[in-house]
Order: structure tokens, then sequence, then C-alpha cells
């Protein structure tokens, strides 16, 4: 598998099968991440790998603060006022994947529903943790937006699928303790991989991208 084919062929998957990775592919797969450019080669991700046992343990602690309704505390909070034409498109993104599971999300049980498999952690046997040293803000998250898109297509090249997702994280407290995250560092994301479950509904789902024109200004060529 090329680049090329790699960029194609990655989507985000929300329903793994169970199956574990084996530890080479995990240790190939995060070591291809670990070559991408970062500001002055500062290298600010700090990773966090789970599987197995410890992995269990933090999705079932998951699940409990989901099911008990606790709020969410990011280390690193979402956005929360999109500009309109971005905040059209996430609603355009969750009103289509709600649909093809047939749920409403105007209606709280169907919201929970939808928001759910973020919990167990789409069923992932592993997940990539990132985080950055708690004082940095802005440009230090380009680089793990880096390390992230290299560790998803390194995974393509060895047939493990993925979902770059910042629910998992949003539970900090729990993944301190469970993988013994320094105190400095805030957990900034969650990276689930493993082996797509092809007769899932949700995993048809393909997301769309803007125009080509409508983004891009060409000039001199
Ligand atoms: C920073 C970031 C956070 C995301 N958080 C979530 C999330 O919490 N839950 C989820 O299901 N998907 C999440 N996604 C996946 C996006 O919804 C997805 O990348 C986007 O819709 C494009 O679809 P594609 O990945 O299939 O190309 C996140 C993606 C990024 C880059």
């Amino acid at each position: 598998m090329n680049v090329l084919n790699a960029l194609q062929a990655r989507h985000s998957t929300r329903v793994f099968r169970s199956e574990p990775i084996p530890r080479d592919t995990v240790l190939s797969i995060v070591g291809a991440a670990l070559l991408s450019p970062s500001w002055t080669n500062t290298q600010p991700w700090e990773v966090f790998v789970a599987g197995g046992e410890p992995l269990e343990r933090l999705r079932s602690a998951y699940l409990d603060r989901f099911h008990a309704g606790v709020a969410p505390t990011p280390d690193i909070p979402g956005v929360t006022d999109w500009p309109s034409a971005l905040q059209q498109r996430a609603v355009e993104l969750m009103t289509a994947r709600s649909a093809l599971l047939g749920l409403d999300l105007k209606r709280p049980d169907d919201k929970k529903a939808f928001g759910l498999p973020n919990y167990r952690f789409f069923g992932a046997p592993l997940v990539v943790f990132l985080g950055m040293h708690s004082n940095l803000t802005g440009w230090p998250l380009y680089d793990l937006g880096s390390f992230s898109m290299a560790l998803m297509l390194a995974a393509q090249q060895y047939g493990v699928s993925s979902v770059p997702a910042f629910s998992l994280s949003v539970y900090p407290d729990l993944i301190r303790t469970e993988l013994e995250v320094p105190e400095e560092v805030a957990v900034a994301l969650g990276i689930a991989l493993g082996y797509p479950d092809e007769e899932a509904t949700l995993n048809s789902f393909r997301s769309t991208r803007r125009p080509f024109d409508d983004v891009v200004r060409l000039r001199g060529l």
C-alpha cells in the first residue's frame, strides 16, 4: 500500500472486532508515527498505549460514568463557538450518521444511543492516548495532529482501522490513574485502533468533503 492508497482507504471506523492487534504491529505503527514533524523538533507528544486489562478497566469506568451522566472534564476543552459554516458541517455530519442508524438526535434516548459507542471506545482492542505538557496551547496541537495522521496511515498499511476521538479523552482523571499519566501532561485525544466489523452498518458511513474549488485557491498554475 502506498501513501495515496492509505489516504484513500482511511476513514473513521466506529465498530471494531475484539481481536487484538499483534504487539509487533502496534510497535511498528507507533514507531512510524514518531517520525512526524514538529515545531523545532520539540516532539511535544506523550503517548500512552492501552490494550488488554488496563483498557478493559478504563472502558468499564468510562461506561459507568456515561450511564451515570457524569459531565466531561477534558484537560483541553472542545470548541464551543464554531463559526456558523463549520457548525453547519458538524450538524450535517451528525444528522447523516444518526439517520443511518435510524436515530433522531432530538430525542434524548436516541442521543444517548448515538453517543454510547464513544464511551465503549467503539469496541476497539487498543487505544492510543495522546497528551502534551499542560503549559502548552496552540501550535503543539498541530504536531499532535501530524502524529495522529501518521499513526492512522501507518495503521492502514497493516490493515488496522482507526478513529481519532476527543470523546475518549473526556475523563482524563481515569486515564491518568490507569495509565500512569504524569501530572504535568494534559490528555488531548484518544485514537481507537483495531480491525473493523465489516457487517456493522455504522462502518459503512463515509463523510463528505468540501468541493476542491471551494477550498483551494490556485494562482500561477
Ligand atoms: C480532533 C478530532 C476529534 C474527533 N472526535 C471524535 C469523537 O469524539 N467521536 C467520533 O465518533 N469521531 C470523532 N472524530 C472523527 C471525525 O468525526 C471524522 O474524522 C470526520 O467526520 C471525518 O470523517 P473520516 O475520519 O471518516 O474521514 C474526531 C476527529 C478529529 C480529527
